[in-house]
This record gives C-alpha cells, structure tokens and sequence, in this order.
C-alpha cells in the first residue's frame, strides 16, 4: 500500500494506493474526521461489482450510507444528471458537511465533483477511482466538469478532494478496452514528466495488460506522484498543468471527427505519435526517442497509425476546440522523452503536414 500527499496548502489532500483499500474506506475517512451520514455516487456497472464491498465496510464503521446511482457512460456527464443529483441529495437531507464519494471512474468523478463544487456552495468529496483512467490521472488535480453539447468539459470548477483512495483490486474488473484507455494516459504522464517511469513501462507492459496487481500500484503511484508534483506548481492550469494535455489536441479531435467512434485512449495515442513527430520536425526530439514511443504504444495494445479520417475536419476541430483563428496554436511537445514544454509556434501547416503523412 502506498500514499502520496498533494501539498495545496489548506486544500492538500492523500492519495492512498493498493489492494483491499475499499475495506478500509471507513477508517481513513474517521481518520479524517469524517462521521455520520454520507453519500456515494455511482453508476450501476460499478455498483454491481464493487458497490457492497464500500457499503458494508462503512456501515461496519458506523457511517450512513445514501447510495446514488447515475447511469453509466460520457453522455452522463450532463448538467441534466448534475440537478438530479442536486435533487436527491435535498431528498437525502444532505448538509453542508455531508460527504460525497464518488465511486467509479472518471465519468462519475468529474460528474460529482462538480455537484460537490456547487451544492449548497461546495461540500467536501473523496474520490474513490475504479478505472485506470481515474486511478492514474482524473481522480487527482480537482478539475471537475459536466459536458454540455459541444461544451466538453467546459462547465466546472477547481474543487480539490479530501482524499483519493485508489483501491488497485478495482481494476481486475476492468475490460480490456477500458485498461487500454488508462494505458495512454499512464504513457502520457511518464512522457512529459517521467524518463525513469518510462522506462518501467517499457519493461512492464505485458505485466499491467496482465492486470498484475503490484505492477498496477506501481504505475498508479508513479502517474499520481507526478501529477501531483505538476498540480502543487499549477494548480489552476495557467502554465505547466499544459502538459498534462500532450497527445489531447489531436486526440480530442479524432474522438469528435470520428464521432467517438475512436475511444479516448487510442485517440490520445494517435495524438502523442503525432505530438511527437512534430516535435521532431520543429528539432526538439529525437527520431530514437518518437521510436521509442512508437514501439510503447504498440506494445500497449494502442494504435500509433492516424485513422481514416479527414485531415481537413481534424484540423477545423483543433481550431474549433482551441477556439484559434491564428495560423498558430498552443500545443504540448517533447524535447525528450520525460520532458514536455508548451510552444505557441507550432503552425497548422505543420500539424496538416505530420497528420497526411
Ligand atoms: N478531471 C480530470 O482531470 C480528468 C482527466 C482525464 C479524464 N477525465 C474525464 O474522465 C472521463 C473518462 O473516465 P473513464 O475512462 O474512467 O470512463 P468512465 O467513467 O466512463 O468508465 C468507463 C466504463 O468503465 C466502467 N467501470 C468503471 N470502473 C469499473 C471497474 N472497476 N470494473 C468494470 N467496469 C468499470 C464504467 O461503468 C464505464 O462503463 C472523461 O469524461 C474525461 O473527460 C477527467
């Protein structure tokens, strides 16, 4: 079992990592000070196959438990479910210190996160991450959002966890394509900030598509160290936190180009591929170091290959996105493999030149 703390002065918060954490949810939650009645958001996948464990072992430390469940899937991150649960929680009577806990993935994170932001002004939330996804990136940091038509994570809030307790038996539940998904992000987290994670990846891929347990809290506690080292300098995403988006311009524009018809996961790793070559080009990394990353994502089960798509859409859903109406764009790039740095040079050309080719 590991734990990391997120030092955001009088919002810093731990992160706890390993097996069986679920169990003991009740106890670091009194450890907090936390006691009484409290509610848990989740969607019904989630509820299914872990949902009990949480329960029994918080009414076996005396909490009350309410249990709120949102149907599953990126569509639900609505602001439609947003008021439900506003609604549920005034049936619940919840109060200002009424604690949430979001079980599931990033979906139910963001999705509670934000009501925790905005209901009654903000009440405390404890993440409790299921997918890789959530355990490696979107359960630490704060950001929480809902979607709203073309508005993805748009409406939201920086609201910080009292805690994360990522319990890494969760994931071997998980189907395939969804440890796909959290693959590229872990990949992600150790280009731009992580050479020697890197290279744990390198060596222990087939281990985490494996689902083996140790070399999962290993990965987790890696991504969330390194995060949270980049969240402690940026919190509100003015500067560094940039480049926790490498490999996301690009990819958020093949996922709405191919209609989400191209999961999360494989978009971002087409996007790095491309990051990376462009990072190339403009003289910044090396062809041994894109080689690499090539070879890693492959070995990930992840596609390094552009889809059949149009360029020409892709690029007006990168200008769409990043609202540009320059010939320039901001965008995350490699000097090596562990270090990112944002550009403001990269041209449109330039990108249409990488992604043809
Ligand atoms: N806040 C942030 O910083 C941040 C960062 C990255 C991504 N995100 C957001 O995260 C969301 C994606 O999160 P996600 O990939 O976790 O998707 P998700 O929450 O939709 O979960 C994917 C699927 O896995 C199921 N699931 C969850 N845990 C499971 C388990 N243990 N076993 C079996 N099935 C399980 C869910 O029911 C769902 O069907 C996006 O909305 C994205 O915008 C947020």
């Amino acid at each position: 079992m590991k734990k990391i703390r997120v030092n955001l002065g009088k919002d810093s918060y731990d992160v706890w990592i390993g097996p069986g954490l679920l169990q003991l949810t009740g106890r670091l939650l009194k450890e907090k000070g936390f006691e009484g009645k409290l509610v848990i958001v989740t969607d019904p996948v989630v509820k299914g196959l872990h949902g009990e464990t949480l329960s029994k072992a918080l009414a076996k430390d005396g909490f009350k438990v309410t249990t709120l469940v949102v149907p599953a899937g990126e569509d639900q991150k609505s602001l439609d479910n947003a008021i439900r649960l506003y609604e549920q929680l005034t049936d619940a009577y919840a109060e200002r210190s009424t604690l949430v806990l979001a079980l599931g993935g990033g979906v139910v994170g963001d999705l509670s996160g934000f009501v925790a932001a905005t209901y009654l002004r903000g009440v405390p939330f404890v993440q409790l991450p299921t997918t890789l996804l959530a355990q490696v990136d979107s359960s630490v940091g704060g950001k929480v959002a809902v979607d709203h038509g073309r508005l993805k994570n748009k409406i939201g809030a920086f609201h910080q966890p009292k805690l994360v307790i990522a319990d890494t038996d969760t994931l071997k539940t998980l189907p395939k394509p969804e440890l796909a998904n959290g693959l590229a992000e872990a990949i992600k987290t150790a280009l731009v900030r992580g050479k020697e994670f890197f290279l744990y990846l390198e060596q222990n891929v087939e281990k985490l598509k494996a689902l083996d347990i140790a070399a999962l809290e290993e990965a987790v506690f890696q991504c969330v160290r390194i995060k949270a080292e980049i969240v402690e300098k940026d919190e509100r995403d003015a500067g560094l936190r940039n480049i926790l988006n490498f490999g996301h311009t690009i990819g958020h524009a093949i996922e709405s180009v191919s209609h989400f018809g191209v999961r999360h996961g494989e978009a971002v790793a087409v996007g790095m591929v491309a990051a990376a070559r462009i990072s190339n080009r403009m003289g910044l990394l090396s062809y041994n170091d894109v080689d690499r990353l090539i070879s890693l994502i492959e070995k990930a089960g992840l596609p390094a290959r552009m889809p059949e798509l149009d360029t020409a859409e892709i690029l007006e859903a990168m200008r769409h996105d990043k609202k540009v109406d320059r010939a320039q764009m901001r965008f995350a790039l490699l000097k090596e493999i562990g270090d990112a740095v944002i550009s403001d040079e990269v041209s449109l050309d330039f990108v249409r030149e990488v992604l043809e080719a």
